[in-house]
């Protein structure tokens, strides 16, 4: 086969962009006769990650999954996009060291922003106190310090996003 794997890692808050980017990436990649697969934080909590909540212990699990799985995929050459908050930096960085073709990709949009659109009503429920432990209002979120990619989706467009990352694979000679 000639294509190689890699791991595409979008960070970011909730509510930033990281399932629609992953999905348009995987788009793209696939027209193009891509092997590729998305790993969804709430698919993944939906099936792999069920008995998991929200705190650091139960997060950095949840994500030692998805890079475990992650990493099967990708050293089996497939393109691998996942969308996970991830807020802690030390495991997003672990995962970067002990894998190959890691690409931190930071989906960036300002916490108001992201209220503001509050696609699942989730930040709504955060700020009455009815979710606990929420990234951004009453948990965490450590932002990435040496991403390879910074999606900044209140500047840009979904469209422009996407390429940034395409643009950057092909630079990279991973497509
Ligand atoms: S992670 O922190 O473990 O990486 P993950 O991306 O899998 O999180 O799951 C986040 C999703 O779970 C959010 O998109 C949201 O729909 C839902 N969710 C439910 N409760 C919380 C919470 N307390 N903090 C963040 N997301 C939550």
């Amino acid at each position: 086969m000639k294509q190689q794997g890699a791991i595409l890692w979008l960070t970011g808050l909730s509510g930033a962009g990281k399932t629609t980017i992953a999905h348009g990436v995987a788009q793209k990649l696939q027209k193009r006769n891509y092997l590729v697969e998305v790993l969804d934080g709430d698919v993944v909590r939906a099936h792999l990650s069920q008995e998991l909540g929200f705190s650091k212990q139960d997060r950095d699990t949840n994500v030692r999954r998805i890079g475990f799985v992650a990493n099967l995929l990708s050293r089996n050459g497939i393109i691998t996009i996942v969308a996970a908050i991830s807020p802690y930096r030390e495991i997003r960085d672990q995962l970067k060291q002990t894998t190959t073709n890691f690409v931190e990709v930071y989906i960036k949009a300002p916490l108001a922003v992201c209220e503001f659109r509050d696609v699942k009503g989730l930040y709504a429920k955060a700020k009455l106190g009815q979710i606990k432990h929420f990234t951004g209002i009453s948990d965490p979120y450590e932002e990435p310090l040496n991403p390879e990619i910074i999606c900044q989706t209140d500047k840009f467009t979904i469209g422009q996003c996407v390429n940034q990352v395409l643009d950057y694979l092909e630079y990279q000679d991973f497509i």
